[in-house]
């Protein structure tokens, strides 16, 4: 559970604290749900701004009387809506202190209690940091299994469609210097690999050499520079003769205002997230907006991967057959324990994993 927000500083592990309770007695419409997996995600920082990004961004929010997209519709259509876009009526929450963490989660319904998901299925949900919870059916999209379920929370899961619409979006061409942030992490592997798909030259960037050498040695990216090294607007444009055409942006700030000196005349930014002001750092940049966007005539659009949520199924279905086929690699990063999420959220913001990152709450269903 929550121990105490952070303020304007750096998360750490004392900001949780591990509590055991008991097994949710359920309301109505609720399902009894085991966690199989949680996923670590960048957003779940975001989460616990106190009166942060869910509060300053009305448009966003789901919450009753306010769901945005689909308001003028009838229960049945919010109903159907919610579940398709995996609960996010719920991580709309403000979140206190006191409260469960929480997380994209896949588990396994252990008592249906009369809902229309049968036992023993397995659903995507937002379960949060606990060993079972009691699930409203309509917050829970039953996954069909068809692969291990590291890849349905992964590559087929929230980050994989992710890295799928932004790539779509900015749509690299044959040829066309493609750069990707965060581009070890469970967005950006996907992304680079995408961009290659499409016939990009594909260019990551990450803050390790070690990082670095894997996207190079076993993803295909044709270039890496490590951005954290003070030669970064040097290393890129050296990686990027011919200059940048495609960008996918998790990071913002300095890293954006750098490729934003690089890209080349009607570049394409896809703007997917910006960790660099996520973990308590005040938003620096970048500088050279409007001027390069004006001057290059940049496309620089914003997204969010529940803006194609009718399209999920199909996207899945494609990564699925490349997953498949080998074209596509699921690189993940899987802790074991439920204790140790907190160390995984701080270790993830600081860099520490490559891939995916989820945490194994309890096993695979038998
Ligand atoms: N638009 C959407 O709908 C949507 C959905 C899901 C996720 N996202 C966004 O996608 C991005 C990637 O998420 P993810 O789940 O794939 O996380 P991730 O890349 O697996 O993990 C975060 C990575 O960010 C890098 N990083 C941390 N601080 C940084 C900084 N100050 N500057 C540059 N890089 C930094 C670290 O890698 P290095 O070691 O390379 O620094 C770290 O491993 C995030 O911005 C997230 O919010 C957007």
């Amino acid at each position: 559970v929550i121990a105490k927000l952070p303020e304007r500083e750096r998360l750490g592990e004392h900001h949780f604290r591990l509590v055991d309770g008991n097994i949710p007695t359920l309301g109505p419409g609720e399902m009894l749900c085991r966690t199989i997996l949680a996923s670590i995600d960048p957003a779940q920082r975001v989460w616990l701004i106190p009166h942060g990004y869910r509060a300053e961004h009305r448009e966003m929010a789901l919450d009753d009387g306010n769901v945005a997209p689909i308001q003028d519709q009838d229960a049945d259509a919010v109903a159907d809506f919610t579940r398709r876009a995996q609960p996010l009526r719920d991580i709309r929450k403000t979140l206190e202190p006191g409260d469960v963490m929480m997380a994209f989660t896949l588990c396994e319904v252990i008592d249906s209690a009369g809902t229309d998901i049968p036992n023993g299925s397995v659903v995507a949900s937002v379960a949060g940091w606990q060993e079972y919870a009691a699930v409203p059916a309509v917050w829970a999209r039953p996954i069909e299994v068809h692969t291990a379920l590291t890849h349905h929370l992964g590559a087929l899961g929230i980050t994989g469609l992710t890295a799928y619409f932004g790539i779509q979006l900015a749509d690299p061409k044959p040829r066309e210097t493609t750069v990707i942030s965060a581009a070890a992490g469970a967005v950006g592997t996907i992304a680079g690999q995408l961009a290659r798909l499409a016939g990009a030259r594909v260019v990551g960037l990450t803050g390790s050499d070690d990082k670095a050498h894997m996207l190079e040695r076993e993803l295909g990216f044709d270039a890496t520079v490590n951005y954290r090294r003070d030669s970064f607007a040097a290393d890129l444009r050296a990686a990027c003769p011919h200059g940048v055409d495609v960008y996918l942006d998790s990071v913002g700030g300095r890293v954006l205002e750098t490729v934003l000196d690089a890209l080349n005349v009607f570049g394409r930014v896809s703007c997917c997230g910006m960790v660099s002001e996520y973990d308590g750092m005040p938003p620096v940049g970048p500088a050279n907006v409007p001027s390069a966007i004006n001057v290059k005539r940049l496309r620089i659009q914003g997204y969010s991967v529940t803006d194609y949520i009718d399209d999920w199924p199909q996207a899945e279905c494609r990564m699925g057959e490349w997953l498949r086929s080998g074209e596509l690699k699921a690189i993940e990063d899987t802790i074991a324990g439920l204790e140790n999420a907190p160390r995984a959220l701080v270790g993830l913001l600081a860099g520490e994993n490559v891939g995916k990152r989820t945490i194994r709450v309890g096993p695979d269903p038998s």
